[in-house]
């Protein structure tokens, strides 16, 4: 399990706008850079959310990241997001996008808008990979774009306002 919170002290946004991003990475992406790396890249999930952190400390956000193979411990993060006012969450749920109604659920309860990233092109590989238990309740999807997809969806998520 991967836990960072940083960087977000470095500019703090004008209380009134939301600036609190949450990166969710869901079982087996703790093995980056030695998993299957004609698929998944050989990059380490360190090296990921390090960058990620970089990012968003510059545009004066808050970001935390969060790892865990355990579906129930992502529940909680997601259910722990909306008490600590996360205004966003980047989710790449792993292999639970094609089997959790729970995490699913999880997201949908706390209402918070989310982007769900895959580093592989699911939709080129097996069948049961087509199926997604996330996409039609995230704001958006990217995937097939390796590592570069969590940077697209975390700058999006920055330039996101919520619609009352
Ligand atoms: C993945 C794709 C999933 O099908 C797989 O189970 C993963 C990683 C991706 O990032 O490409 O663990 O979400």
């Amino acid at each position: 399990m991967i836990t960072t919170s940083k960087g977000g002290k470095v500019r703090p946004s004008p209380a009134s706008k939301p600036h609190k991003v949450l990166v969710l990475h869901g079982p087996n992406l703790n093995l980056l850079g030695t998993r299957e790396p004609h698929i998944y890249g050989g990059e380490k999930l360190e090296d990921i959310d390090g960058r990620l952190v970089r990012q968003a400390a510059v545009a004066g956000f808050e970001l935390e990241t969060f790892q865990s193979n355990s579906e129930s411990e992502l529940i909680d993060r997601v259910h722990n997001a909306r008490l600590t006012a996360v205004h966003f969450i980047v989710i790449n749920p792993g292999a639970f996008t094609h089997t959790s109604v729970a995490l699913r659920d999880a997201l949908a309860a706390v209402r918070i808008p989310f982007i769900e990233v895959h580093l592989s092109n699911v939709h080129a590989r097996e069948p049961f990979r087509h199926k997604s238990y996330f996409s039609d309740l995230a704001v958006g999807t990217i995937c097939g774009l390796g590592s570069k997809g969590y940077e697209y969806a975390l700058a999006h998520a920055m330039a996101f306002t919520p619609s009352k």
